[in-house]
Formats: C-alpha cells, sequence, structure tokens
C-alpha cells in the first residue's frame, strides 16, 4: 500500500467535485443504448437526470432535449411527419432534428409567427461498438469520441459480448464497487465465475497512473493466511491446492496461458484500471472486460459490460460458444449481481476506510483533479459549466 496512513473517517467533502457528481460528470460521452434499439421512432432516455430522445433519420443518428417547449409534452411522443424533423403529438410543433429549430407548427399555418424564435435544444450522438453514445456537456465542442474510449478498444478488431442493465444507486458506488479491491476477494468467493479465478487472500498493491487511467499494481500476493485464535482462510481453487507460481499484472493467476496478443502489447502495468467518467477494464490474459458505469440520475445508473477478445474471422467462433454458452450466465450474470446488490445497499458517507480502500482515495483524487481541469478549461472559453447538484 502507499505510503503514509489512510485519512480515518471520510465523507466526500474532501473531494468537492466528486461530491457534487450525484447525476454524473458534464462533458463526457455516455453508452445509451444498443444501436439496433433506434430507429425512425424516438427512443427516450434519461441520461445526467436529463430527459432526452435520440431517433434516426436517413440512417444518422439525432439527439434532442425531450421537453416540447410549447406545453411540455415529451416530443419522444411524436413522430417525423416532415423529413428530417420531429413533430409533437401535442399541436405539431416541429423541431428540426439536425439544428433543432422550430420549423413548422403545423396548427398555426405555414406562416406562423412563432416559427424562426424557438429552438429546442440537441445532443451529439455516436454510434460505436454496437451502442448508441450520447454527450452531455455545457455548451463547449464535444472531444472527440475515439479519444474517449479505451484506445486498444478503438484500434483493434474485437469481437464483443455486451449486456446493459438498468439498475438502482448512485453510479459512483457502481465505479467504486467495481474498482473496490477487498470485494472481489471476499463478496465473490461463492461466485460460479470465481471456481475458475483463484485468488489472493490479501495482497499489498500500488496505484499507479498512467495517461487517462490508474492501475492496480498488486504486489506480494497471499494466497492463505492464518487469523491468530480464528483459523486459516483460504483463497486457492478447489482444483488446485498450490498457489500460482508467479504474480502477473494481467488476470489474477500465473502467466502460464497464453497472453492475447493485442493485450501483451498494452504492457497495463496493473490489471485492473479505471478512468473517467467511469470506466472499468479488468484485463484476462485472453480478454479484456469493460465497465461502463453511466449516470441516469442520482439513485439510478445504467450497467454496461462489454468483454472484447481481440479476434477477427474464424478465431471469434470460440468467443461466441464461451460466451453465450457461460460468460453471459456467470459472470454478466450471477457475479455482476452481486455488485449490483451491493451498489443498491451501499449506504452514503461518512465511511471509515481500511488499506485496501485506497484505490477508491485514488479514484476519487483522478475524479476531482480532472474535473477541476476541465471546468478551468470552461471558463477560459467563457462558458460557465451547469450548477453541479449534489
Ligand atoms: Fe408540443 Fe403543444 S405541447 S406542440
Amino acid at each position: 500500500h502507499r505510503e503514509g496512513k489512510l485519512p480515518g473517517r471520510q465523507d466526500w467533502s474532501t473531494w468537492p467535485h466528486y461530491q457534487a457528481a450525484a447525476a454524473g460528470f458534464r462533458g463526457y460521452w455516455y453508452p445509451v443504448c444498443f444501436a439496433d434499439q433506434v430507429g425512425e421512432r424516438p427512443h427516450r432516455v434519461k441520461l445526467l437526470g436529463e430527459d432526452l430522445f435520440v431517433i434516426r433519420d436517413k440512417g444518422k443518428l439525432y439527439g434532442m432535449k425531450n421537453r416540447c417547449p410549447h406545453r411540455g409534452v415529451p416530443l419522444s411522443n411524436g413522430n417525423k411527419q416532415f423529413p428530417g424533423a420531429i413533430s409533437c403529438v401535442y399541436h405539431g410543433w416541429t423541431f428540426d432534428l439536425e439544428t433543432g429549430d422550430l420549423v413548422a407548427a403545423i396548427t398555426d399555418g405555414p406562416q406562423s409567427p412563432i416559427c424562426g424564435k424557438v429552438t429546442q435544444p440537441t445532443y451529439d450522438v455516436e454510434e460505436r461498438l454496437g451502442m448508441v453514445w450520447v454527450y452531455v456537456g455545457d455548451g463547449e465542442k464535444p472531444h472527440p469520441i475515439d479519444e474517449q474510449l479505451p484506445e486498444e478498444l478503438v484500434s483493434n478488431p474485437a469481437v464483443l459480448g455486451q449486456r446493459i442493465q438498468a439498475r438502482e444507486g448512485n453510479w459512483r458506488f457502481a465505479v467504486e464497487n467495481g474498482y473496490d479491491e477487498g470485494h472481489a476477494k471476499y463478496l465473490h468467493r461463492t461466485a460460479l465465475w470465481r471456481m475458475f479465478k483463484p485468488m489472493p487472500v490479501w495482497n499489498t498493491t500500488r496505484i499507479v497512473k498512467r495517461d487517462r487511467w490508474i492501475y492496480r499494481v498488486q504486489q506480494e500476493q497471499h494466497w492463505t493466511a492464518d487469523f491468530p485464535g480464528l483459523g486459516r482462510w483460504t483463497g486457492l481453487a478447489w482444483y488446485k491446492a498450490k498457489p500460482p507460481k508467479q504474480a502477473t499484472n494481467i488476470g489474477n493467476t500465473s502467466s502460464h496461458r497464453e497472453v492475447n496478443p493485442v493485450i501483451a502489447a498494452q504492457e497495463f502495468p496493473g490489471f485492473a484500471s479505471v478512468s473517467m467518467p467511469g470506466v472499468l477494464r479488468i484485463a484476462y490474459p485472453t480478454f479484456i472486460h469493460y465497465e461502463f458505469y453511466v449516470p441516469v440520475d442520482a439513485d439510478n445508473h445504467l450497467y454496461v459490460g462489454v468483454m472484447a477478445d481481440f479476434q477477427k474471422g474464424l478465431k471469434t467462433l470460440p468467443f461466441y460458444a464461451k460466451y453465450l454458452g457461460a460468460v453471459r450466465w456467470l459472470f454478466h450474470g450471477q457475479f455482476s449481481g452481486q455488485d449490483k446488490w451491493m451498489v443498491e445497499i451501499t449506504d452514503a458517507p461518512p465511511e471509515k476506510l481500511y488499506r485496501p480502500d485506497d484505490s477508491l482515495l485514488q479514484w476519487r483524487k483522478l475524479a476531482e483533479d480532472v474535473t477541476e481541469d476541465r471546468l478551468a478549461a470552461l471558463r477560459e472559453q467563457g462558458l460557465e459549466p451547469t450548477e453541479e447538484a449534489s
């Protein structure tokens, strides 16, 4: 663990931006649904507490604030009466999907004087990894989505197994659960998935920052431990009574398995890493598992799990068999269900942290520092960030 002592009693006030981001951090792209869920009819989305809809027109994706400015009816109840525009179901106000301009008020005739005087806010929308992504910002030009996605995922062909699930609980608890070191060893001890993944009872850890990510680097690993007066605890698997020969920072077992060349080329300093705005990356020898925690509002989030195997052509077939036959149910199912449960029942701070929680502190610090820089950049552009509501 890092030098120095963890502060004892904690709350989030040490990280004011983190504390204020109950409904999420602005200035990022977020996955909201699968690409094939969005067609020529509006698909309603709630993101960072904002109500919007996404829709396709001639294949292109658009996003728009959902509330009709006339009388407040959701535009997602309307439809496309004219090409490239959405018409509100109530009185037929019609907005250009690209610009948000009110281009017709059908029930006031072609010369309606309200036209040109109202503009509905729009959202930038992209399609990546078979999903629809929406940018929520403060009027700034969005950064290219590929700069935000994990670099290896953007630049290499991969076959993906995905799950999107609406879950209760604040998105910060979800990130912290994902990156939390202790729970993988204890909470998940009963997960079927863990039958095949021995883990040390405990280990020392160093947090390393590289580029946009912070990594948990496992050092000394203890596969069994004697607790004086209590007994012995083991992290070894039922089928293998010996600990792996050497620790590695890809996956949690010895490096006897061949490592996928794309994963090996990354030279990740640690197998679990996290980046803004709440993306977890767990690198195993043959695949990488990503979790995107998407803030819906202060009390709900979307869990987006993406398992990527960097293969193409016929070599993708074993992945499909493995994913559909086992991983989807054991990992994206039961294992991940245990996480869901914890995120639902974790209570808000104050909290009293112990050594393995250093990973949480480092994540909060990363979020705090990155947000500080973003807000400074916005102010430099003369933009006023949206008031964060805690
Ligand atoms: Fe939308 Fe009247 S409420 S047109």
